[in-house]
């Protein structure tokens, strides 16, 4: 239990890099050319970029992988100037066995347009002997002329077929049991996020069996069914007992306001209701989240989220 899981699981290989089929095979043959351009990740948290990178440089560089990879984290290391300093002293020294060094920047999009602008001519100076893999999450915040240097690769959240697999092989690995139900909830909470998703599943193992309950207890999220029943209730015309089941829910297991607007909201599509109802409601949730953010009373405001729900199931009749 003493080790995290999403360090011990982390690919090592790119076969073990999930749901993002089409990058790892592209990046896989650069490899295999043993010729790589500057590359690009951009993409959601937790889907992969760090640990594509990682399967790079061990299958370039084998056991000889940590003299021939810098990672550099462009948000805690104090402004470009910090970078540039460690880029050449790791680009300095040609590597004794390859052609050209990894240097991996994460979070590239912090840097300022003027650092971005000291990190191009970084790059421009250094690409003899260094490729540089640029980690994002927005790429359009990365200057012009850095991409254009840069094959870009688009990360997608993890789909739920790659998350299943991912999952399954550390329920076994854990000797743990998850049925079917415990998986479909892992991946709603985490939404694609596999860090999170992997983070969420180690809080939930200090007993063998994983369940719904437990998972939705741990992040605090509430059940889909039971919001479900809730806005089923409201849309039935029925508003005290939605609202009274409502506070449970908020009671029980201490949701804010916040987090159960977003529950709600992610419910409507499941409801049976016609599609202009539907629309009507998500647009009434946008309402809501932005009144609370704002620092509106949360009861008062969730029970006039119930009420909108009861006036579009009248109308709906
Ligand atoms: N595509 C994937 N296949 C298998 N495991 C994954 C994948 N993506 C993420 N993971 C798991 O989640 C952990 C975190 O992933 P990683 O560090 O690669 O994310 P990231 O995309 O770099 O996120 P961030 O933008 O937050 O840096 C990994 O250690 C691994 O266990
Ligand atoms: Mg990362």
């Amino acid at each position: 239990m003493s080790e995290i899981w999403t360090e011990k699981y982390r690919p090592k290989e790119f076969s073990e890099v999930k749901g993002q089929d089409e990058i790892v095979s592209k990046v896989k043959s650069f490899v295999e050319k043993g010729n790589m351009p500057h590359l690009m990740f951009a993409g959601p948290a937790g889907t992969g970029k760090s640990s594509l990178s990682l399967a790079i440089v061990r299958q370039l560089y084998k056991e000889k992988w940590r003299e021939n990879y810098l990672e550099l984290n462009a948000s805690d290391e104090r402004g470009i100037d910090v970078v540039r300093q460690k880029v050449k002293d790791f680009a300095r020294t040609k590597s004794m066995s390859e052609n050209f060094k990894i240097i991996f920047l994460d979070e590239a999009d912090a840097l300022t347009r003027e650092a971005q602008q000291a990190l191009r001519r970084t790059m421009e100076n250094f690409t003899k002997t260094c490729r540089f893999i640029l980690s994002c999450n927005y790429s359009s915040k990365v200057i012009e002329p850095i991409q254009s240097r840069c094959v870009v690769f688009r990360f997608q959240r993890l789909d739920k077929k790659a998350a299943f697999e991912i999952l399954r092989h550390i329920v076994e690995k854990e000797s743990l049991q998850a049925d079917e139900k415990s998986l479909e909830a892992l991946y709603n909470v985490s939404e694609g996020d596999c860090r999170r998703m992997i983070n969420i599943l180690q809080a939930c193992s200090n007993a063998t069996e994983i369940t719904e309950d437990r998972i939705y207890s741990v992040v605090k999220s509430a059940q889909p069914s039971e919001v479900r029943s809730v806005l089923n209730l409201a849309l039935s015309g029925n508003f005290i007992q939605s609202r009274e089941k409502l506070l449970d829910l908020m009671l029980q297991q201490s949701l804010s306001g916040l987090d159960l607007v977003k529950a709600i909201q992610k419910e409507i599509p499941n409801l049976e209701a016609e599609e202009k109802i539907k629309l009507k409601l998500i647009e009434k949730c946008g309402e809501m989240e932005f009144r609370l953010v704002e620092g509106s009373d949360e009861f008062i405001q969730l029970e006039a989220l119930l009420a909108s729900f009861v006036l579009a199931g009248l109308k709906g009749k």
